[in-house]
């Protein structure tokens, strides 16, 4: 049984903001409207006769809002800890990636071996997910691919993930691919102008380069991972820019070197564990004139200056002047560690 707060509809507003604010509404139930009233559930014990007196015509009922069913998403934490009550909540995961129809968790040691029962308890609860993936490392190697294993529904990696009206197939197991950086891809898209020509040295699947050629833009597009190119021709496709781009299956200084000097009015440098040793081949590609330089780098505060030095001083050395350089942190990766974008503009 559940307590309601019936108010006028007029009233519904300040109602949900006057529970929410102190902590009464029950979100373990719908919000019902009915007959220009709306019912709001409460928590168990809440005194309201000081907000039933600054609402005239307002009414406790029982029993009106029902339980939320399965379409409505779960808090993960809440649904695991409710599950496995054995544990300290604070060890359950609050926050997951969702790629295509997959999801992809981040279990602490203590939870592993539960790995399987929470694989299923989430297969269960989130109705578009078809399979649980979860982390097993960090993104590794060359081809900067994370170490996942299934714990849950159908053991599929391959799947098409939709970012900024562009869809991306790809496989979990064998590319890259951060779903947590699509408006820094939107970011960038939305500088280019028609008429540019753009290098994206280290494509991966596309997401950077597709959004970009979608605007008639001819983007040449890089990378030595094979499966990565396999996933970039087919969403080149997919997407309808094949005339827009140019594939390189290779590593990006061979290919600039061979393929590309003196190209491009714009550089993408999406490769943050490794992009300052390769800046030097950007400013290669870069038309005499100049252009921009999109370079992203991992710091932390202590050695970021280091960083933007080593960047400085890289472009000065490939004869190119900085006049702009805007800086910015895009997301955080650890606790006091950043993925940062420098925005250079060279000359
Ligand atoms: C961090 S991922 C970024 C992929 C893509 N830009 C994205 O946003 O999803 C870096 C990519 O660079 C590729 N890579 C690593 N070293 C490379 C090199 N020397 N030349 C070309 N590609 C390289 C990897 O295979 C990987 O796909």
């Amino acid at each position: 049984m559940v307590n309601c707060l019936s108010v006028r509809k007029a009233d519904a507003e300040k109602t949900r903001e006057f529970l929410i604010k102190n902590g009464l509404l029950n979100e373990m139930y719908k919000v019902k409207n009915m007959n220009d009233r709306v019912y709001f559930p409460l928590k168990p014990g809440a005194t309201l006769n000081n907000l039933i007196k600054e609402l005239p015509g307002s009414e406790l009922t029982e029993n009106v809002c029902k339980l939320k069913t399965k379409s409505c998403t779960p808090q993960l934490k809440d649904l695991l800890s409710s599950r496995l009550p054995g544990y300290d909540k604070k060890i359950f995961p609050r926050s997951y990636d969702v790629i295509g129809d997959l999801m992809l968790i981040k279990l602490k040691n203590e939870l592993w071996n539960e790995r399987f029962n929470i694989g299923s308890i989430i297969k269960d609860n989130f109705n578009r997910i078809r399979g649980v993936y979860a982390k097993k490392g960090g993104v590794e190697g060359e081809f900067r691919v994370r170490d996942i294993e299934c714990v849950g529904g159908e053991c599929n990696p391959v799947t098409v993930h939709v970012e900024n009206g562009c869809r991306y197939h790809l496989d979990l197991t064998k590319v890259y691919f951060n779903n947590r950086l699509s408006s820094e891809r939107r970011r960038i898209a939305e500088q280019v102008t028609p008429g540019e020509s753009v290098v994206d040295m280290f494509a991966g699947v596309g997401p950077f380069t597709v959004l970009i050629a979608k605007k008639n833009v001819k983007v040449n597009a890089i990378d030595v991972n094979p499966d990565a190119i396999f996933y970039l021709k087919k969403n080149i496709t997919e997407n309808n820019v094949k005339e827009n781009v140019n594939v390189f299956l290779g590593k990006a200084e061979e290919i600039v070197e061979t393929y590309l000097v003196n190209k491009a009015d714009r550089v993408i440098m999406n490769l943050p564990s490794n992009s300052i040793n390769y800046l030097k081949y950007a400013c290669i590609s870069l038309k005499d004139t100049g252009g921009i330089i999109h370079i992203y780098f991992f710091s932390d505060v202590k050695e970021f200056n280091i960083k933007l030095k080593k960047i400085e001083d890289t472009v000065k050395e490939s004869a190119y002047n900085i006049k702009a350089n805007n800086v910015r942190r895009v997301r955080e990766i650890a606790p006091f560690k950043y993925i940062y974008v420098s925005d250079l503009t060279l000359h």
